[in-house]
């Protein structure tokens, strides 16, 4: 086994090659989705590039042949533009024309290149104000989801769309959960047997009745809890309806005040759960036998 592992040791070392080709491959699969991103916005300013290399390239071309056809300058931007005829036009009349802004029919020969093609001739028309600027805005767009999502993470992702949706939904679930604990009465009431609900029902009890009703339940001021003797029935709906309304004659006060449903329903259970056990101190029984179901109805396990 030594050997074996000094071979081992000794092979990383002499071969530090394959350790950092582990590295690289373990590096390239925890950044996979930033390094799909940073390709794709290298490809995409690669094309941007290109497209204003070509435009610049077709510009130039144009003023050249214009320049070659005897045109000078000033003229041609003069032919370009086609705003004659606007005057006595109301503002959103020539907003209009502005926003569909192109060379008239009439004139397209200022804008024709020297392609033609079987009669087909391609003018170099400029582009509309709608469409250009619609497609600026898109890529004005593009460029900020993906800073916004994908860069500096700002906004949320799908997925952390979902893993938010699923919280607050347990969230909901929660509440709707307490709501339904603070339903539950003495004709809903069911034994709780699950660890949490024991364990809070034991808190529930240590705090306020042990004092009466000793801390094992063998009683003390208050009766017995361990045997089967009970003075107002020992079901979960007896239990639960003597702590929620008391025997202030008696001295048990009514707890509906003072504890939630859902308290009442744990400590209740914690007591239905004594009747069996071996207190230190036993109080002498009180009340008469009372004899649960084998299966009671009302000792439903709720978790
Ligand atoms: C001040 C003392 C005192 C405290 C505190 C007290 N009890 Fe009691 N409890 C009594 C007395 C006394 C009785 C007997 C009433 C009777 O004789 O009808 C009793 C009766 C009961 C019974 C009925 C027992 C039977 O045999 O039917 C239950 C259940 C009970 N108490 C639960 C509780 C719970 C739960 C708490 C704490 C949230 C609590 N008690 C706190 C004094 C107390």
């Amino acid at each position: 086994m030594k050997n074996l592992k000094i071979i081992t040791m000794l092979f990383s070392l002499v071969t530090p090659g394959i350790a950092s080709a582990q590295e690289t491959e373990s590096l390239v699969e925890k950044y996979q989705v930033e390094i799909v991103l940073g390709l794709a916005v290298v490809v995409c300013l690669a094309v941007l590039l290109a497209m204003f290399a070509m435009l610049v390239a077709m510009k130039t071309m144009l003023r050249m042949k214009l320049a070659a056809d005897g045109v000078a300058e000033e003229e041609e931007k003069e032919l370009i533009k086609t705003k004659e005829g606007e005057e006595g036009l109301g503002f959103w009349a020539k907003f209009w024309n502005r926003f569909n802004e192109s060379v008239p029919v009439a004139k397209e020969e200022t804008v024709a290149t020297s392609h033609e093609y079987d009669g087909i001739r391609e003018l170099d028309n400029r582009l509309p104000s709608w469409w250009l600027y619609g497609f600026y805005f898109t890529i004005f767009f593009g460029v900020a989801y993906l800073m916004h999502y994908h860069v500096l993470g700002t906004g949320m992702t799908q997925d952390e769309e979902y893993q938010q949706a699923m919280i607050e939904a347990d969230q909901e679930v929660k509440l709707y959960l307490a709501s339904l604990d603070n339903l539950i009465d003495e004709n809903s009431v069911e034994l709780a047997t699950s660890n949490v609900d024991l364990a809070a029902g034991m808190a529930v009890y240590d705090a306020n009745c042990a004092v009466c009703h000793a801390a094992d339940g063998g009683g003390g001021v208050g009766p017995n809890f361990t045997d089967e003797y009970w003075i107002h029935g020992g079901d979960m709906k007896s239990i639960f309806t003597t702590i929620k309304y008391g025997v202030p004659a008696k001295g048990m006060i009514s707890w509906e005040t003072q504890l939630s449903p859902k308290k009442m329903q744990q400590v209740a259970s914690y007591i239905y759960m004594m009747q069996g056990t071996t207190p230190a101190d036993p109080k002498a029984p009180q009340g008469d036998i009372f004899e649960r179901a084998t299966t009671p109805a009302d000792s439903t396990a709720v978790n």
